[in-house]
């Protein structure tokens, strides 16, 4: 009996690991982990597609997935985004300040690649295919090129969010993985006896009259991905598209932080900075204020709460909205208790 391909084996893996990845980054609610996994499986989707690519019948190294089941993955992988994104909201409807004008960019990117694979995913079926795109090649050079930008997309939102690709070296990993599907794309089609040899060098790349094009487009994802390794990419990415009029409704209770220092929170006591609400400080346009509210808040605050420090035998919410934002608005609970 064969043995199946060994890189199924790293596929399953990688499902896997997806799979408890929410469970142990700090266990929200159901509905929230599943909609997380749900989103991690769509971007591992995203990622088996463009590195098990389709490729000409007769070729080594032989294709992992047929161009049916390149296909039926690219719709799981559509439905696992979809109900990641329903999921999400329907557990915590907070999550759609993020399907607005005001939220920030990487939440952006992150619905613009839900289209993108959408389009994708559509226009690859037969009828419709045939009927935009007369020949083959072109097909082939949009459908890779949407690709590339889909997964620079998708880079944009999984590191941005920060919950699993927290630091430097998770960070590289990732674009290491995302840069390697693609890059897989360029390894050279090596016929199989029977089939008559290729003559020139470009088109020993399986993308035909377009070859210049795709590997250049391949090229300049790679380029783009690496400006995601620092952390600077991340703060410019939380700014929103438009400014909030007001502030979402927070509700900070004291009596939960009563073993955190005071101005480890409250800096502008010691700092000399003012004295205001912090809020409406750092929501101020004023020049002291570098980085955005939202940047600013989720770090300082889930930072805390993802790393606790040594004396602090619980951590407040991880993930999710509703911990934090509430519907009734201005419940700040005083250290008095008010
Ligand atoms: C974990 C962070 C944190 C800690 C620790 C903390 N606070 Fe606060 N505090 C906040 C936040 C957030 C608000 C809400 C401010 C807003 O809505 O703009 C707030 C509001 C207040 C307010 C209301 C007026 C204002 O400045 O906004 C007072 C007074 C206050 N805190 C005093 C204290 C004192 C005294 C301590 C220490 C015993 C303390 N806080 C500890 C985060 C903290
Ligand atoms: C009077 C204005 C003012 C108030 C009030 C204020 N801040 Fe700040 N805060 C600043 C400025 C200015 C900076 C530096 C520029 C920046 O980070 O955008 C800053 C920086 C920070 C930083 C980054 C610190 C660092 O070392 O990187 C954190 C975190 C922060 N503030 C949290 C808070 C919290 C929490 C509160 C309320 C409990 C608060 N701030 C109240 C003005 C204020
Ligand atoms: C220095 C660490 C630290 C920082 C900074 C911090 N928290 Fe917390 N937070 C905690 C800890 C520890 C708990 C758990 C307390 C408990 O359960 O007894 C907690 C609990 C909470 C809870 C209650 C969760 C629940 O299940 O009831 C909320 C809400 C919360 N934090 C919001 C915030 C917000 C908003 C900020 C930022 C303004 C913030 N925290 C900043 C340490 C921190
Ligand atoms: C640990 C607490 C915490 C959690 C969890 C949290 N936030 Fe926040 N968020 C804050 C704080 C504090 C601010 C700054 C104060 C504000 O605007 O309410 C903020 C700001 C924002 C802003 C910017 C508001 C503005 O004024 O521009 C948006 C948008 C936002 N949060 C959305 C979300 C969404 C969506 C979720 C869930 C996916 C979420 N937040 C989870 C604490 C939290």
């Amino acid at each position: 009996m064969q043995l199946p391909d060994r890189r199924y084996l790293a596929f399953a893996l990688g499902w896997v690991v997806i799979g408890a990845l929410p469970l142990f980054a700090g266990f929200t609610h159901w509905g929230w982990e599943l909609s997380e996994i749900l989103g991690l499986a769509g971007l591992l989707g995203c990622l088996a597609l463009s590195g098990c690519p389709v490729r000409p019948r007769a070729t080594m190294p032989t294709t992992l997935l047929s161009l049916g089941r390149h296909a039926v993955l690219g719709w799981i992988a559509v439905g696992a985004a979809a109900l990641h994104i329903l999921l999400a909201l329907v557990t915590d409807h907070t999550v759609i300040e993020y399907l607005k004008p005001t939220s920030p960019l990487y939440q952006l990117a992150g619905i613009a690649a839900f289209l993108l694979l959408l389009f994708l995913v559509a226009t690859s079926v037969a009828s419709l295919r045939r009927r935009l795109w007369h020949s083959h090649r072109n097909f082939q050079a949009t459908h890779i090129i949407i690709g590339c930008v889909l997964l620079i997309l998708l880079a944009a939102h999984v590191l941005t969010t920060g919950r699993y690709a927290g630091g430097y070296p998770r960070r590289a990993a990732v674009i290491a993985v995302t840069a390697g599907a693609i890059a897989i794309l360029l390894i050279r089609r090596r016929i199989v006896k029977t089939a008559a040899p290729d003559a020139t060098v470009a088109r020993r790349f399986a993308f035909g009259r377009h070859s210049k094009l795709i590997v250049s487009a391949i090229a300049a994802t790679m380029l783009v991905l690496t400006i995601f390794v620092p952390d600077r990419a991340g703060v410019a990415l939380r700014e929103p598209l438009l400014t909030r009029s007001a502030a979402l409704p927070l509700t900070f209770d004291h009596a939960k932080h009563v073993a955190v220092n005071c101005l480890a929170c409250h800096h502008n006591y010691a700092d000399g900075r003012g004295f205001d609400a912090c809020i409406h400080c750092h929501r101020g346009a004023g020049p002291a204020i570098k980085v955005g509210v939202e940047a600013r808040f989720h770090d300082f605050c889930l930072d805390c709460h993802r790393n606790p420090g040594p004396r602090l035998v619980r951590h407040g919410p991880v993930s999710g909205c509703l911990a934090c934002h509430v519907a009734e608005p201005g419940v700040t609970k005083g250290i008095a208790g008010n």
